[in-house]
């Protein structure tokens, strides 16, 4: 069974054709991170331009290297909820118009479901259930109970920002530029993660909500002790990586720690990761450390499934389509 997704949320646009939910025969994305570099931030407005743009070009291109036409498709999935309402709307009228006039099924996907398939993608029939999914992306940090592929309980979430959403805005302070998670985790690499002894906010205890605006905060008053009350002051490069690698450290600490938190209430043997943080390399080591002393398997995607692409949507619409979850052509996109 061929699947097409579609995914336009936020500033990536991506479609995939997917083979029995697990087989990708194409997956193409065209990032929008040069346009919105300038603004260190994705400016809704330039996102559906540029989705609007680049969807057909690369609708074209995924039937091509997938070695088919739209006849061979058995059905279209799209991403209808959650993302910037302008850029849900492009795939989701691209996905209708096809389902329409190529009269096959819809399938609704929900980005944060799709994100947690990441790791059903990578590992297959090894994947099971239940276990807990921790989604850190840009937009979200939640922890979910999963039962199934198409199943997600949610047990917590954050309270403000999301970690991604933290990543990207002290990069910005940094002027280490947009995105800011990749730029962070490099330069990391140098510096010294005890350095700097910025808050960990737990919430009450047993709580598995998340919240990183304090943490944010913190990094600004520390840079602004250290340069004054100006902006893009450049710091010295050592100062910079042991301020970004305890800024890491502080969040990954808290997503590590939920995590265990989540684990000893509900004892699982595996935990899923996915979103764009999870292609952080200090989270990925200290989770799997974690969770090896543990003896709970991680299921942990390539940093290539984890940031925004179709084939997670198409994958797990194969499993809505089993289950007989089709969309109507009036669904629509939710913000
Ligand atoms: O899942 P995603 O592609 O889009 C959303 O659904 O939000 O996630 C994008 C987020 C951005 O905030 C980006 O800075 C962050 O993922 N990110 C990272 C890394 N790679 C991407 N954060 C930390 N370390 C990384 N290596
Ligand atoms: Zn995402």
């Amino acid at each position: 069974m061929l699947i097409l997704g579609i995914e336009t949320s936020c500033d990536e646009t991506s479609v995939a054709v997917v083979e029995d939910g697990l087989s990708v025969r194409s997956n193409l994305v065209s990032t929008q991170e040069r346009l919105h570099l300038k603004y260190g931030g994705v400016v809704p407005e330039i996102a559906c331009r540029a989705h609007l743009e680049s969807l057909l070009p690369i609708l074209d291109e995924a039937m091509k290297t997938a070695g088919i036409t739209l006849n061979d498709l058995d059905a279209v999935a799209v991403t209808t909820t959650p993302g910037l309402i302008g850029a849900l709307l492009i795939g989701v009228t691209a996905a209708k118009a096809l389902a329409w006039t190529l009269k096959i099924p819809l399938i609704a996907v929900h980005h944060l479901h799709a994100h947690i398939f990441a790791a059903k993608l990578e590992h297959g029939k090894a994947m099971e259930f239940p276990c807990l999914s921790l989604v850190v992306s840009g937009g979200h940090t939640s922890l979910f109970l999963s039962s199934k592929e198409t199943r997600h309980e949610l047990l917590g979430a954050t309270l403000d920002d999301a970690a991604g959403e933290a990543f990207d805005k002290v990069a910005k302070l940094l002027g280490l530029g947009y995105p800011g998670g990749p730029a962070i985790d490099s330069i990391a690499r140098e510096g010294d993660p005890a350095r700097v002894p910025f808050p960990r906010s737990y919430l009450e205890p047993g709580s598995l909500d998340f919240s990183f605006s304090g943490l944010k905060t913190a990094v600004l008053y520390h840079y602004q002790g250290l340069v004054g009350a100006r902006c893009n002051v450049p710091l010295p490069r050592k100062e910079l990586a042991d301020l970004a690698a305890s800024f890491q450290e502080a969040v990954v600490d808290v997503l590590v720690e939920k995590t265990l938190l989540a684990l000893r209430k509900y004892p699982v043997k595996g935990v899923a990761l996915g979103g764009g943080v999870a292609s952080n390399s200090r989270l990925r080591k200290r989770l799997s450390l974690a969770l090896e002393g543990r003896h709970i398997r991680p299921y942990f995607p390539p940093p290539a499934l984890c940031t925004d692409n179709a084939a997670i949507v198409a994958g797990l619409a194969y499993y809505k389509y089993l289950e007989g979850e089709l969309a109507s052509l009036e669904v629509e996109a939710a913000a």
